[in-house]
This record gives C-alpha cells, structure tokens and sequence, in this order.
C-alpha cells in the first residue's frame, strides 16, 4: 500500500449511487490537516444520485456514466482517474460492481464499505436478514475490494447491538452513524 509521504495528500476519487452521505463524510475528514487523502473526484452510475451535489458544494470535480455497457463506462473512469492522478478509490454506497480488470488497475487501493459484519450478509438487505434472523449484533465493515463480491481483506470493523424494538429502517440508521466514524479510521489505518 502506498504510504504517506510529506505533506502531500493521496488524491482519492469516492464513488456513489445515492445519497452521499458518506461522501460528505469522507470529503470533511479530508479537510483535516492530518488526513492522508483529498477528495478529487466524485463519480456516479447515475445523474440522480443525491450526493452529486457535494460537488458544487466543496468545489470538487464530478463525473457521472451509467454502466448500461460496463466495459464502455469503465474505460472512460479509468481514463479520467489517469488523468486526474486519483492513486485511491472509496466506494461509498456505489451499486455497481467494478469488473475484475478494473479492479486489477488499482489493485489494493480501492475500498468499500458495506454495512454489515462480514462475511456475514454480503450483497443488498443486509439490515433486513439481520432483523429476520433475529440476530443480536449487527454493524459495518471496510474491505479491501476484490473482484469477488464484499470478500476482500478486512480493515476495520463494528458491531452495534440490535434492540427488540430495532427495524430495518431504525437499524440502517444507527449503523450509518457508526460507518460515518469508522471510513475515516479506515483510511488512517491504511495510510499511517
Ligand atoms: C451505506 O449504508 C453503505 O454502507 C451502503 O449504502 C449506504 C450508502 O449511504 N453500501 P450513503 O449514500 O453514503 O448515505
């Protein structure tokens, strides 16, 4: 993995579908004078991705290619992610999965987070199995991003517990909250 050198922050891309709210997450802790990364490029699969709008708000270039022909929109990222000089990707609630050469042009320096305790519940739904299986503990997880599905090497990790009165949509809630602080720890661990 690439370390830290200097003063000089490691030019990081995030990558969205929805929301953004980790992207907005991501983009503050960058702000700080001893993240090791800059947010530079923000990328989405779909122009009506919420989170898109944090790229007129911080000033931070956006890019956006829905992957009806993959091979097609894939090639334009990486040619833009060249010539931006991005050396890191975040995946940040991004719905598409990356093809395994992609993956291989910046193989260890993509991550995602996925919000569950893998290898528990890979895939979508994830807080909805958790609540039918009447499990006690849930939470998130940062990985490495591999070309199997949610299965790359583990960087941090957190558990929260499941109340009796939890749901789905009460549960997805206090887990963001946890993924909001673990992204960032994530990325230090990784850097320093
Ligand atoms: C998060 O729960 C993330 O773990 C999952 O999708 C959600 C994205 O939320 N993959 P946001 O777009 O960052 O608000």
């Amino acid at each position: 993995m690439v370390k830290l050198t200097g003063l000089k922050k490691i030019k990081t891309a995030v990558f969205i579908s929805g929301t953004g709210s980790n992207l907005k997450n991501l983009i503050k802790f960058s702000k700080i004078k001893n993240s090791p990364i800059s947010i530079d490029l923000i990328f989405s699969n779909t122009s009506k991705a919420k989170g898109l709008r944090f790229s007129n708000q911080f000033n931070i270039k956006k890019y956006v290619s829905n992957f009806k022909s993959a091979k097609i929109a894939e090639t334009k990222i990486l040619n833009l992610l060249n010539k931006e000089n991005i050396k890191f990707i975040c995946l940040a609630g991004f719905m598409r999965i990356l093809s395994k050469s992609f993956i291989n042009e910046f193989n260890g320096k993509i991550v995602n987070i996925h919000p569950s305790l893998l290898p528990k519940y890979k895939g979508l739904n994830t807080h909805i199995k958790a609540i039918q299986n009447k499990d006690k503990v849930a939470g998130c997880t940062i990985h490495f991003v591999t070309a199997k599905l949610d299965s790359g090497k583990i960087i941090l990790q957190k558990k929260i517990k499941i109340l009796k009165k939890d749901t789905p949509t009460s549960l997805a809630k206090k887990v963001l909250r946890q993924e909001h602080k673990l992204y960032p720890l994530a990325i230090k661990k990784i850097f320093n």
